[in-house]
């Protein structure tokens, strides 16, 4: 593995790299992907060896351009009026940390899609990574950049832990902004369905094309293989640790134990159980806080969270605690993902 700056030059060999089918570890405006050519059945098949993916869980195929998203997905195939809805959103929030699945090109090996008929195509606005599939085939298969059911990496370093040898070269692009990965939003029934939430917001969805269902769709009403799509499976995004999900009242009224991690919402509630908890858990290095409202004053505090979450989560990982607290965050905003995520942790403990 060799870990490659955001020159110009180090993209080109990182690109080069994926176009002889090798795999580069690079930075979105999510979270860190494990990029490979998605038209090249080797490279995708390295993919999901390096993660350790099962092949029934599908690539998210990433382009640089919308004129791109022709080579992915059969957009001609949509009813007008999904049509109309896709240049809304794509018109809007693209570049920008939202999946669309839509109808599968041909060319698109079946590999990509784990044997699906249809293909989910993300637009990111990260220069880095657009820069990467440009110089490179102007498709890029990418999976966040971590084993299998791992907490996603938000670092290079993070990938570099985590992939270490099992990836070629890790662009260093600092850290992720937004910090959880993109919302999948299913476009292929009507109406449309987001598949996981993510960093583009239900609400501003909403806004732009009216209601979106959520979730599984109901099983009688699945004609594909399952899982729809399996970021949705319930363990998934776990920390080694067991993680316990508490409302926040639950949360103040925690007992301190030295063993064990805290991971509060914001300083609200840690003010409110260190009353309770003090003098013991003063300064303890095994509380944290998601939004400290130290970097984003009075905005909203779900986007310093989000861009905490995965690296508080590697960091508390590090300690070894026996067990994780961690308080729900409010579901709005970016506060519907982290939910999701943290729910997700909690539910390995089953
Ligand atoms: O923000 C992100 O989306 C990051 C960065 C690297 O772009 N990527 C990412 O990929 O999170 P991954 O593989 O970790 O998650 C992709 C999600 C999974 O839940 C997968 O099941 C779903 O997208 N997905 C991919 N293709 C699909 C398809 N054809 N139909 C339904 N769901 C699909
Ligand atoms: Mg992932």
């Amino acid at each position: 593995m060799r870990m490659l700056t955001s020159s110009d030059e180090d993209i080109r060999i990182a690109a080069e790299a994926i176009k002889a089918g090798r795999l580069a570890a690079f930075p979105t405006e999510t979270v860190y992907g494990l990029g490979g050519d998605a038209f090249n059945v080797s490279a995708l098949a390295r993919i999901f060896e390096a993660k350790r993916r099962p092949r029934f869980d599908p690539l998210i195929v990433h382009i640089a351009d919308l004129a791109s998203l022709d080579m992915a997905a059969d957009v001609g195939s949509l009813p007008p009026s999904v049509r109309t809805k896709l240049c809304v959103l794509c018109r809007n929030l693209w570049p920008g940390p939202l999946t669309l699945v839509l109808p599968k090109r041909p060319s698109i090996p079946a590999l990509a899609t784990s044997g699906l008929p249809a293909v989910a195509a993300r637009f990111p606005s990260h220069p880095i990574a657009q820069k990467l599939i440009r110089y490179s085939t102007g498709a890029v298969a990418a999976p966040s950049a971590n084993p299998f059911g791992y907490l996603s990496p938000t670092k290079a370093s993070h990938v570099q832990e985590q992939l270490g040898e099992r990836v070629d070269f890790i662009i260093d692009g600092g850290c992720a902004d937004i910090g959880v990965e993109s919302t999948v939003l299913d476009l292929t029934e009507e109406p449309a369905r987001i598949l996981r939430p993510g960093g583009a917001p239900r609400e501003a969805i909403e806004a732009l094309i009216g209601h979106v269902e959520m979730g599984h769709p109901p099983a009688q009403d699945t004609p594909r293989p399952a899982p729809h799509s399996p970021g949705q499976l319930a363990s998934h995004y776990a920390p080694k640790a067991p993680l316990f999900l508490h409302n926040d009242s639950d949360m103040a009224g925690l007992s301190f134990c030295p063993d064990e991690a805290y991971l509060f919402f914001d300083e609200e509630t840690r003010g409110a159980w260190n009353m309770r908890n003090a003098p013991n858990a003063g300064g303890d290095e095994r509380i944290f806080t998601l939004a400290t409202g130290a970097n984003t004053g009075t905005a909203d505090k779900t986007l310093e969270a989000a861009a905490n979450l995965f690296d508080i989560l590697h960091t508390i990982d590090k300690l070894k605690p026996s067990a994780i607290h961690a308080q729900k965050s409010p579901d709005s905003g970016l506060g519907a993902a982290i939910n999701d995520r943290l729910m997700r942790a909690a539910a390995k403990r089953n």
